[in-house]
C-alpha cells in the first residue's frame, strides 16, 4: 500500500497540465487529462439566462429509447434524452430557475436531493406534477452550500421505478474561490441496474418472490454503471493528482469504494468540502451519499488497476444475495507513460465549517427504523410526524432495531453527526444522509433555520421509501 498523506503536506505534487486541453463538457473550468478516457460525463445543462447570477435551464422527463445495458435499446425514461441526465451547475448565490416538463405517461416531481431550499420547490411528493404538467423550480443556492448534489424524480410510491428507468442526474454547486487548486475534475454517478436477456429493465412483477426480495433488499442490479457505463476507463499519469466528484445514485446497493494498491484523499462529503482531508484505503458511500476524493496515479507508468466496490453485508440474512460476497469492478484506471509536470500543493485546511451548537438545542428527538417503518408507522401523505418550530435546534437519535441497514435522508436540512453508538464523531462535516448500520445508532444536530412547510425524512433504499419508510416533518 502506498502511503501518501505525509507527502501531500510536505512536498509539492505533480499534476498533469501543459498539453492542450480537450473541451470536457460545456464548462471549461478545469484542465483536463491529456489521454483521453473512455469515461463519459452527462453534459453541463446549458444557461440560458443573460442575467448575473442566474442559472436558467429547461429540463424534459419523457420516454426514450436507450441502450441502458452494453448493445440492447430499451424503454427507458430520461432526462432530456439522456440517461443520466444532464448535470447542473450553479455556483453559491445563484439564482436557478428549471423550466421543467414532464412528458412522461405518469406522475412525476424532480427532487433536488441535499438543496437547502423553501418547501414548495423541493419536489417533495406533495408537490406532483401530472403528466403534460409543468413547473418552474425557483430556488437560490445558499453561500457555503458548494458541493455535489443530485436530481431525482420523487412521486408518491414510484420514486423507485422511476429512477430504474433512468431518471437520476448530478447538481454541482461550485464557490466564487475553491479552494482546492485547479484539478483535473471527473463526475462518477454510480448506478446499478438489472436487465432482462432482451435488454429490457428488469423490475418483478407486483407480489412475485423476486418482488418481495426487492421489497425487503432494496432492488440491485448485477450491472454495475458509471455515468450509465459499464467499466469505463479513465487514465492518470503517474504522479497525476484528479478531484473525482462520487455520488452513489443506486436504489440500495451500498459501495466500499477501494483501488487496489493506492489510497485516496477524501476531501468532501455530501454538503461540500470538509475542514481538513483525510486519507483512507476505502471509502463506504450509502444510498445518495456524495463523497469527493482526491486520487493520485500511483501506479507505475503502464500499469493499471480498477476501482472496485468491496462486499458489504447490509443485508437480512434470509434475502441475502448468494453473492454478495464478491468485489465488484467499477471503472478501469489506467497509469500513463507521460511524464509528470507542473507540482500542485493541496491545502492543509480547505474551509472552517461552522458548529452547530449542542447547547442550544431544544428539542431531542428519537426517530426508530423498523424493518419498512418509522417509529412504528408507514407514510401517510395525509398526517404530519414531526412538528418543528421554526428557528430550532434540534438532536435527532436514528435507531435501527432491526438486523438490515437503513440510510436515513432528511430532506432540506443538513447536519452534523455527533456520534455512532455514543462514540463521538470527530470530523464536522455537512451530512443530509446517514447509514445507520443493523441495530445501532447515530446521533445528528440539525439547525431548522428557514424554510417552514412540510418535509420528507426517509430511508434512501428506495423501495423502502416507496412503501412507506417515510415521515413527514412540518416547519411552523
Ligand atoms: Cu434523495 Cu427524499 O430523497
Ligand atoms: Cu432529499
Ligand atoms: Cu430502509
Amino acid at each position: 500500500m502506498i502511503r501518501w498523506l505525509a507527502l501531500l503536506f510536505a512536498f509539492a505534487w505533480s499534476t498533469s497540465t501543459g498539453a492542450v486541453p480537450a473541451p470536457r463538457n460545456e464548462s471549461p473550468l478545469h484542465p483536463v487529462s491529456v489521454a483521453a478516457d473512455t469515461l463519459r460525463e452527462p453534459p453541463v445543462l446549458v444557461n440560458r439566462s443573460s442575467t448575473p447570477r442566474t442559472v436558467e435551464v429547461f429540463l424534459t422527463a419523457a420516454p426514450a429509447r436507450l441502450a441502458l445495458s452494453p448493445g440492447r435499446v430499451t424503454d427507458a425514461y430520461a432526462y432530456n434524452g439522456m440517461v443520466p441526465g444532464p448535470t447542473i451547475e450553479a455556483h453559491e448565490g445563484d439564482k436557478v430557475i428549471v423550466h421543467f416538463r414532464n412528458n412522461l405517461p405518469e406522475t412525476t416531481t424532480i427532487h433536488w436531493h441535499g438543496l437547502h431550499i423553501p418547501a414548495d420547490m423541493d419536489g417533495s411528493p406533495l408537490h406532483p406534477v401530472p403528466p403534460g404538467g409543468v413547473k418552474d423550480y425557483v430556488f437560490t443556492i445558499d453561500f457555503g452550500a458548494a458541493g455535489t448534489y443530485w436530481y431525482h424524480p420523487h412521486p408518491d410510491v414510484r420514486t423507485g421505478y422511476q429512477v430504474a428507468k433512468g431518471l437520476y442526474g448530478a447538481f454541482i454547486i461550485r464557490p466564487a474561490h475553491d479552494p482546492l487548486p485547479p484539478l483535473p475534475e471527473k463526475l462518477l454517478i454510480l448506478s446499478d441496474n438489472r436487465f432482462r436477456r432482451d435488454g429490457s429493465i428488469d423490475i418483478p412483477a407486483p407480489r412475485s418472490t423476486a418482488a418481495i426480495v426487492d421489497e425487503e433488499n432494496g432492488r440491485e442490479g448485477n450491472v454495475m454503471l458509471v455515468n450509465g457505463q459499464v467499466m469505463p476507463k479513465i487514465r492518470i499519469r503517474s504522479g497525476e493528482v484528479q478531484r473525482w466528484r462520487v455520488i452513489n445514485a443506486s436504489a440500495a446497493r451500498v459501495y466500499r469504494l477501494a483501488i487496489p494498491g493506492q489510497t485516496f484523499l477524501q476531501v468532501g462529503s455530501d454538503g461540500g468540502l470538509f475542514e481538513h482531508p483525510t486519507e483512507a484505503n476505502e471509502v463506504m458511500l450509502s444510498n445518495s451519499e456524495r463523497v469527493e476524493l482526491v486520487v493520485r496515479g500511483a501506479g507505475a507508468p503502464g500499469s493499471a488497476t480498477t476501482l472496485q466496490t468491496l462486499p458489504y453485508d447490509r443485508y437480512m440474512p434470509q434475502t441475502r444475495p448468494d453473492d454478495w460476497n464478491h468485489p465488484r469492478n467499477l471503472l478501469a484506471l489506467s497509469y500513463t507513460g507521460q511524464p509528470p509536470t507542473i507540482p500542485v500543493t493541496l491545502p492543509r485546511t480547505l474551509r472552517m465549517i461552522p458548529v452547530l451548537d449542542t447547547t442550544k438545542a431544544t428539542v431531542h428527538r428519537v426517530i426508530v427504523l423498523s424493518q419498512g417503518l418509522i417509529n412504528g408507522r408507514v407514510m401517510d401523505m395525509g398526517r404530519v410526524d414531526v412538528n418543528v418550530k421554526l428557528g430550532a435546534t434540534e438532536i435527532w437519535s436514528i435507531e435501527n432495531v432491526v438486523g438490515m441497514d437503513h440510510p436515513f435522508h432528511l430532506h432540506g436540512f443538513r447536519f452534523q453527526l455527533l456520534d455512532r453508538n455514543g462514540v463521538p464523531v470527530r470530523d464536522r462535516h455537512w451530512k443530509d444522509t446517514v447509514n445507520v448500520p443493523k441495530h445501532e445508532s447515530v446521533r445528528f444536530v440539525v439547525h431548522f433555520d428557514a424554510h417552514p412547510g412540510k418535509w420528507m425524512f426517509h430511508c434512501h433504499i428506495l423501495d423502502h421509501e416507496d412503501h412507506g419508510m417515510m415521515g413527514i416533518l412540518q416547519i411552523n
